[in-house]
């Protein structure tokens, strides 16, 4: 990681920081990103879909920033409570870096921290999935230990088409 990347935990988002994240999710959405969005929705939707992020209990918003700019970002979430056979493993999920901040380690920062909460928090396993066409992600989750277990041939469906999926864990 350069010591120009930050990543921060964050349970509150300023009006710069919102508007930073929808920037940042946006362009790795155009770029053709695999974390659910097709294209960037309208900026209100978007801008709700965050602040909904941070309300939510179950779920755990990390930052990242490269020069103070917002330009990646993971979600680490917690099953439901009622879930009580589920409560040991947690979930990686909406994790991206914006174009232009890739390559500083950011993405592989965002994971650590999110791990780091995962331990602390006493969970032994985390969950993720990623669609097969995600060649950077794949090789970062695989370099950091996930393990793949499974594949779903019809994962995501992209512009009418069909992608595959697969399916990690890691034991922590
Ligand atoms: C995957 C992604 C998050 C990587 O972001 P990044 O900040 O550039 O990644 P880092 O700089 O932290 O790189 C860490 C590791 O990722 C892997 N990696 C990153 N970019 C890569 C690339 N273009 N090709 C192959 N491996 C790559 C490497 O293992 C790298 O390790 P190294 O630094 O020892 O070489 C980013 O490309 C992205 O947002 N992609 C689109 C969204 C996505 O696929 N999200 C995951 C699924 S939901």
């Amino acid at each position: 990681m350069t010591e120009l990347v930050k990543v921060e935990k964050v349970s509150k988002l300023s009006k710069r920081a919102l508007s930073e994240l929808c920037a940042a999710a946006s362009e790795a959405i155009e770029d053709g990103a695999g974390f659910g969005w097709l294209r960037p929705p309208p900026q209100q939707d978007f801008e709700r879909y965050w602040q909904g992020v941070v309300l939510v209990p179950e779920r755990t918003l990390f930052i990242g920033r490269l020069d103070g700019i917002i330009g990646g970002s993971v979600q680490l979430v917690s099953p439901p409570p009622q879930k009580e056979a589920w409560a040991f493993a947690c979930l990686i999920d909406t994790h991206f870096v914006a174009p232009w901040a890739r390559g500083h380690g950011m993405a592989r920062a965002l994971l650590e921290e999110a791990e780091q909460e995962a331990r602390s928090r006493n969970f032994k396993a985390i969950n993720l999935s990623v669609r097969e066409t995600q060649g950077a992600a794949l090789s970062l989750y695989e370099t950091l230990g996930f393990k793949r277990w499974g594949s779903h041939p019809k994962y995501a469906l992209v512009d009418g088409k069909t992608v595959a999926g697969h399916y990690y864990c890691k034991e922590i």
